[in-house]
């Protein structure tokens, strides 16, 4: 079949207000907008101006009164408890409407925020939704991160309560998620009027009276009175959410995301990106606390009527590599979502794909990957092993949805290996050089979008417009800067290579090793430091961390350097994945003083490199090179 893509992305081209208003049609609105982009307001303008929706309405409600009541709107699969549960449309419906009434009671209402830090459990969703439903704004906070993450998130949100479990679950251990709540509680100026705590059966944490609530004795208490909170129609302006992603320094961008135009991009991407029809089973491996949870765990899926599956297990180790593909098949899953790392990780623990045999993998369709560069050996095993088409596809937390990808649902183009495809309709792709001219096909420069972004992408930063203008439209006017840096081909494929900030992707994580360098320098023994993303096999990249310690430190080493990595997982998190930290004598700089981190990362990863001319002392490079390889990293030259 040939694809309807380039008309598509044409129709959009020619007239993208009426391209994005014909989408909307799909949802249902209390009001309909004024019109449908308004470049006059906000930053770069706005979507759906005027129009009054609710998210969480068109997720159950709207679904429940077209007839899809008793469809499992829910699936909850969790290796790690070996619990699975359904909730059809209808009961997920009762349980948003229930939480909302307690939140509600709370005195949460329209514009205030919530702050939800818990694992991989239906409440989190349920806590999502309810938010969504009284118009009260969203901000979930990844399990993985430390109080101070956690911290600084509820001073920048100033949230009215925060929704919390009393424990997560990693393979081997149980994560307490109550000390975390109360340390970052206590380090923020901003204090929730209230926390609600679910008491998980593995754990359960004991409740500070007056702030703390216990999660399933209020909700039995609005059930038993038959409380039900009903939508509140908002603004398609309002925020939906905000949700917290790694920027240049320790603190994090609070990105926004309204009600309207999420809603009208997230419903056409699951049927013309992933090809997905109403009622069908799709599954983002993935979690709540990251954007893909966000749009393709909890709205994705519910917006177009799908039943989605909420994981709470990793590829590996729970209880085997074959987890996947129990899940794809007892659920019959049409469309998995995840990240490249996962994919790496089973290849390592079964390479030939034997736990896939016993599997009956025949409603399988498609298999998407991203969340970091899908490289070709993992794409071309996944091929082989499933014998689905494997589709990459590029986005970032700002954006919400794809900026590239292969779409599968107007027609699926060839693919090309280490390509995530083409633009999507919204997204006018430019690769600039420097001096923000277009460089030819094949040749590296920075990706960015012509302005105005399309429906669902951020329109701000939260609170801060200041900080989205200098982040992202700065440095290229008239365009979003994706900070991605790469190039296209003579067919209009793009090719994402490579950051151009000091962000890394870490098991598909987005980290900051500027965020990191600033715990380590903190540490009391440390002069100087440089933290790099390093090449993993598994994880893609992994940090390593250079220190220089302060004339006359002569304590043990090893214990500063034990010290400097428990520092930073009690800072940033188990997330970080910080586990490696080298002492040398100095670190290579230019002759203005500024490191260079690149240059180290070519080192580390026995990459060519060019000396820079403005290098201060080359012979610290070849210091880096030999402290690297008495590390046992291999790749160091
Ligand atoms: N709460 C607390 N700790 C968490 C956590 C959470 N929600 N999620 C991860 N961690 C911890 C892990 O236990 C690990 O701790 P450790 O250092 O004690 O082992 C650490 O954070 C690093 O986690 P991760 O990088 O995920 O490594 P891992 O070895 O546990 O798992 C993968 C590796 C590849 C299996 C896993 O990252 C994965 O499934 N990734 C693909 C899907 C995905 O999450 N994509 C993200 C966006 S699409
Ligand atoms: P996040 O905001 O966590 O989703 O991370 C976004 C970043 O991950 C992007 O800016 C890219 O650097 C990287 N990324 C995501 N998807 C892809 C992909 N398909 N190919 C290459 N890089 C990707």
């Amino acid at each position: 079949m040939s694809s309807r893509y380039y008309e598509v992305y044409e129709a959009w081209r020619r007239d993208p207000e009426g391209f994005w208003a014909e989408a909307a049609r799909d949802l249902v609105w209390t009001k309909p907008w004024d019109r449908a982009f308004d470049p006059d307001l906000g930053v770069y303008g706005r979507w759906f101006v005027g129009a009054e929706c609710n998210t969480a309405y068109n997720c159950l409600d709207r679904h429940v009164a077209e007839g899809r009541g008793s469809q499992t709107a829910l699936i909850y699969d969790s290796p790690v408890t070996g619990q699975t549960a359904r909730f059809s449309y209808e009961e997920l419906t009762a349980e948003v409407a229930t939480l909302a009434a307690v939140l509600l009671k709370h005195g949460v209402g329209k514009g205030d925020r919530v702050i939800v830090y818990m694992p991989m459990v239906p409440e989190a969703a349920v806590a999502m939704l309810a938010c969504a439903r009284i118009g009260a704004i969203h901000s979930v906070v990844f399990g993985g991160f430390a109080a101070r993450e956690l911290a600084t998130r509820i001073d920048d949100a100033k949230p009215k309560m925060i929704l919390t479990a009393s424990c997560g679950i990693e393979p081997g251990r149980i994560v307490r998620y109550k000390p975390l709540l109360d340390e970052a509680i206590a380090l923020s100026a901003s204090k929730p009027d209230a926390c609600l705590i679910l008491q998980r059966p593995m754990e359960a944490a004991p409740l500070i009276e007056g702030r703390d609530f216990d999660w399933a004795a209020s909700v039995a208490a609005a059930k038993a009175t038959g409380e039900r909170a009903e939508c509140v129609p908002v603004a398609a302006t309002d925020p939906l959410y905000v949700l917290y992603t790694s920027g240049t320094t320790g603190q994090p961008k609070g990105v926004v995301r309204d009600n309207g135009g999420h809603m009208v991009a997230l419903k056409w991407s699951m049927h013309a990106l992933y090809g997905i029809r109403p009622g069908e089973v799709f599954w983002a491996a993935s979690d709540v606390g990251w954007v893909v949870g966000h749009s393709y765990i909890v709205y994705g899926p519910l917006l177009h009527g799908c039943t989605t599956i909420l994981f709470e297990g990793k590829p590996v180790g729970t209880p085997d590599a074959g987890t996947f593909w129990r899940v794809i098949a007892e659920h019959g899953v049409a469309a998995l979502f995840t990240a490249p790392t996962a994919f790496r990780a089973i290849k390592k623990e079964d390479p030939q794909g034997k736990l896939i045999g016993k599997y009956d993998l025949s409603g399988f369709r498609t298999l998407f990957l991203a969340g970091e560069r899908a490289d070709p050996d993992t794409v071309q095993w996944a091929e082989r092993m499933l014998n689905v088409p494997v589709i990459d596809h590029w986005w970032q937390t700002e954006t919400g949805w794809a900026i590239a990808g292969n779409p599968v649902g107007l027609g699926t183009l060839p693919v090309k290996y280490g390509s995530p495809t083409v633009p999507m309709p919204g997204y006018e792709i430019h690769v600039l050089d420097e001096a923000h001219n277009e460089v030819a096909p094949g040749r590296m420069g920075a990706i960015c979008v012509k302005l105005p972004l399309p429906p669902g992408c951020l329109p701000t930063l939260w609170g801060n417009d200041q900080r989205f203008r200098d982040s992202y439209l700065k440095e290229f006017p008239g365009y979003y800067a994706t900070a991605d840096a790469g190039y296209r081909d003579e067919d209009g494929y793009l090719y994402i290579m490579a950051r151009t900030d000091d962000i890394i992707n870490v098991a598909g994580h987005r980290l900051s090793t500027g965020a990191m360098e600033e715990v380590l320098a903190s540490h009391p023994d440390v002069a100087e430091c440089a933290v790099i993303g390093i090449s993993d096999a598994m994880k893609g990249q992994v940090p390593a961390g250079f220190i220089v310690l302060k004339a006359g430190v002569n304590r043990d080493v090893a214990e500063i350097e034990k010290e400097v990595v428990q520092l930073v997982r009690d800072k940033i998190g188990p997330v970080a994945a910080f586990k490696i930290v080298i002492t040398v004598g100095r670190l290579p700089k230019t002759r203005s003083g500024k490191i260079l981190r690149g240059t180290m990362r070519s080192i580390a990863d026995g990459e060519d490199y060019r000396l820079p001319a403005t290098i201060d002392d080359p012979a610290i490079l070849d210091e880096i090179g030999a402290a690297l390889k008495a590390r046992g990293i291999a790749r160091a030259v």
